[in-house]
């Protein structure tokens, strides 16, 4: 049996018509940067999780960049970041000309609670990051944001669809920022972001710099840019609302499926609170000190598997940064992400299960 980590190709035959059918009705409009599309999708994201305003974008990496823009973060500016996250939480800090400041993660990987000793007078926001779909914990972040004078970014890109206290993820802070690669649980059929912002003001900010800084065209009030969405993407990802919770709701059965044959495995750390509603089961990420083994074992028995993310960020290169950073060093050392997606059939979780039995009791 050949089980990938994720085949797109698998979606359902009445899902890959109704996508036919929304580009055709795309085609024959005509319009294909903006329009009708994209104020549905605008709209249908702002009453699902509740914001004020969703402002759509070209991908998720965009919305950090034009988040830390409208909130005025630039040169002479730290930002601090988790060490565990994927690189785009710290490359849009760079690409604003301001420093990301790396803080250790916990065991899970989120911002580690202790955070604020990394707040100095350049500091000017944080960033946490929702990783494998766990939300951070928002009110004790919040507060001390707070408290510190900072604007708080939330990197929810992973984690659409999670909601603590009713109040989705992505809603908190200053502005929200999602990814919609086709990967996410709410996935385009190409690149697509959003920016979710609460205040009246930071939302037309974002707007502006999203447009080449035109409320009007050939009105340019500031320097800005071009990270508008494709039409075409925006009438896609109305068609993948429509499967939305239908696909959470699989995903929570594997999880819970994985959770429950595992639970007795003691070299393994399982994920926490993938079932709550805080957590979206994005990823489901376990840990052991065998990671290379065991994904080499079930690379061998035809089981696709990923690691989420191999270096932590001050190790790369272009953001090399001195600390020891051990809890997200082990997560990158030992995590390893195993098959969650609407797309496994009920045989293949069985089979998953069946082979990590059979690696633990070798
Ligand atoms: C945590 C995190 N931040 C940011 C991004 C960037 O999103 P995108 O790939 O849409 O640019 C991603 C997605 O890949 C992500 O997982």
């Amino acid at each position: 049996m050949k089980i990938p980590f994720l085949d797109l190709r698998r979606m359902e035959e009445s899902l890959k018509s109704r996508l036919k059918s929304r580009f055709s009705e795309v085609l024959e409009a005509g319009i294909f940067s903006g329009g009708k599309e994209v104020e549905t999708l605008e709209g249908a994201i702002s009453d699902f999780l509740q914001s004020n305003y969703s402002i759509a974008c070209t991908n998720g990496t965009d919305a950090l960049e034009l988040a830390l823009r409208a909130l005025g973060i630039g040169p002479g500016d730290e930002v601090i970041v988790p060490a565990m996250t994927w690189v785009s939480t710290a490359e849009a800090v760079v690409l604003v000309g301001a420093k990301p400041v790396f803080w250790d993660t916990d065991q899970y990987g989120l911002l580690r609670t202790d955070w604020e000793k990394a707040v100095t007078p350049k500091t000017k926001a944080v960033i946490p990051v929702h990783l494998y779909g766990k939300m951070v914990d928002m009110n004790s972040l919040m507060a001390k944001a707070k408290q510190h004078h900072l604007f708080l970014i939330e990197d929810a890109a992973q984690a659409f669809g999670a909601f603590k206290d009713e109040k989705a993820a992505g809603t908190w802070g200053d502005v929200g920022c999602l990814s919609f690669y086709p990967t996410k649980n709410l996935g385009s059929l190409g690149e697509a972001g959003m920016c979710l912002a609460q205040d009246a003001q930071i939302s037309v900010k974002i707007r502006l710099l999203l447009n080449h800084g035109q409320p009007i065209r050939d009105q340019h009030e500031l320097v800005g840019r071009n990270s508008r969405i494709d039409t075409v993407q925006a009438a896609f990802l109305n068609v993948m609302l429509e499967d939305f919770e239908q696909n959470q709701s699989r995903r929570k059965a594997i999880a819970m499926s994985y959770l429950e044959a595992f639970q007795n495995i003691s070299e393994m750390i399982l994920p926490e609170g993938i079932l709550a509603k805080d957590h979206n089961a994005h990823l489901f990420v376990i840990q052991t000190r065998q990671r290379d083994k065991l994904k080499k074992f079930l690379a061998e028995k035809g089981i696709g598997t990923a690691i989420h993310y191999p270096t932590i960020l001050p190790d790369m290169k272009p953001y090399l940064s001195v600390g020891d950073f051990p809890n997200a060093r082990n997560l990158a050392n030992q995590g390893l992400s195993l098959p969650l997606n609407p797309y496994l059939r009920e045989e293949e979780v069985g089979e998953i299960i069946k082979m990590v039995h059979s690696f633990f009791k070798a």
